[in-house]
């Protein structure tokens, strides 16, 4: 007999196969250049890959401490001391988890209950629903407006019930390449000073902020940091989002209860990469040193598509870009990102895929993490769409 599946629920059952897969499936099969996925396409730093290697020739195999290899957390904590002033302690207050990813899903894991609700502004990163779904949540979109992606305060507070359990914040956002700035940030500290809401600030496009502003990390803030999952990748910081790593920092009690689910989800993460990224942290320029790297990326995919019919705002953080197509066609956002791949040979994310009800504003979503070569080929592509 083999297993029926007719009376066994789908936990997940409305949630589709993610827009990267589908549209990296399609760039693949169709050979196309391929800007939609956030990763890089060149390499990491020859020294983090040797500290990796050293780790493992020296015995560093094993698993390692179910909060993370101390001495990597230690440097967590000195490095967010130095950018934005907040102690976090090393025993109690930071865990290396696998990939941001799990950080976000194991924190979600650890305080959402059944009927509890998440407010998650959208376009959103879409790992954040199917985590709170699975645990019986109920996100509450809070849709923002493709003119600028600027939160409306006034409408947040209004999404907020006696239910509200959990919000979610993104800042660098992807999509939109938008930041919050220190008002954003002291606005919702106030909304939520009265409340016993938890914050999840996803902060992995932390070092990747353009034209000298300013991240504003939700522990720069007191009464923010008292309530805050701050969830961070290497991943995304390093160039090796295929090794899966990165951390949280939050309050000893609020860490407390996220490690009772960790420790059961994953117990531990990847050790000699650990004792790799304790070493090559100690020297900050290596990630000081993202901002402008990343920005010139930009400033040169940008130039590429003055002569195009695209509009756009500069992304001020992260390594998206997202361009308006009305001036060119009225296809849907899915339909044009489908044409451009089989037509021109380019891939891009629709940005209804992020959105409330997959509403369609006409803009699609490029990875601007790639070589020269790669963004000459891509731009050509895209001035020569009219
Ligand atoms: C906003 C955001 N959060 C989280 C992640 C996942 O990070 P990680 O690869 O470290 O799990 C991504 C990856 O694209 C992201 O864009």
């Amino acid at each position: 007999m083999s297993i029926s599946l007719n009376n066994i629920p789908s936990k997940l059952p409305n949630v589709k196969t993610t827009i990267f897969t589908t549209v990296g499936n399609l760039a693949r099969k169709h050979n196309a250049i391929d800007l939609s996925q956030g990763f890089p396409n060149f390499d990491a730093d020859k020294k983090l890959m040797d500290l990796v290697a050293k780790a493992m020739n020296e015995g560093h195999n094993q698993y390692a401490a179910m909060q993370g290899y101390y001495g990597l957390r230690e440097t967590i904590s000195q490095k967010i001391e130095k950018g934005h002033g907040k102690k976090y302690h090393p025993e109690k207050e930071i865990t290396v988890t696998v990939g941001a990813t799990q950080a976000i899903y194991t924190a979600i894991t650890a305080f959402v209950h059944p009927g509890d609700e998440v407010i998650v502004l959208k376009p959103a990163y879409d790992c954040y629903e199917p985590a709170i779904k699975i645990n019986g949540g109920i996100p509450v979109p809070l849709q923002l407006d493709a003119d600028g992606y600027q939160v409306d305060w006034d409408a947040f507070k209004n999404k907020i019930t006696s239910k509200t359990r959990m919000v979610v914040i993104n800042t660098p956002h992807n999509p939109s390449g938008r930041i919050f700035s220190r008002d954003d940030m002291l606005q919702l500290q106030e909304i939520l000073r009265p409340t016993n809401i938890i914050l999840i600030s996803d902060e992995v496009y932390e070092h990747i902020v353009f034209d000298g502003k300013e991240h504003q990390s939700a522990s720069r803030f007191d009464d923010l940091a008292s309530r805050s999952f701050v969830c961070a990748s290497f991943g995304k910081t390093f160039h090796v989002t295929g090794w899966k790593i990165g951390y949280c920092a939050a309050p000893a009690e609020l860490m407390h209860e996220f490690r009772q689910v960790h420790q059961f989800a994953v117990f531990c993460v990847d050790h000699p990469v650990q004792r790799a990224l304790a070493e090559y942290l100690k020297d900050e320029g290596h990630y000081l040193e993202l901002n402008a790297f990343y920005q010139k990326k930009r400033d040169f995919f940008l130039e590429g598509l003055k002569d195009s019919k695209f509009r756009f705002t500069p992304s001020q953080g992260t390594y998206f870009q997202l361009l308006d197509y009305t001036a060119i066609t009225d296809e849907a956002d899915e339909e044009l990102a489908e044409r451009l791949i089989l037509e021109h040979k380019l891939a891009s994310i629709p940005i209804s895929s992020f959105s409330v009800d997959n509403r369609d504003d006409k803009v699609l979503r490029f990875c601007f993490a790639k070589n020269q070569e790669t963004l000459e080929r891509a731009t050509a592509i895209l001035r020569a769409l009219s």
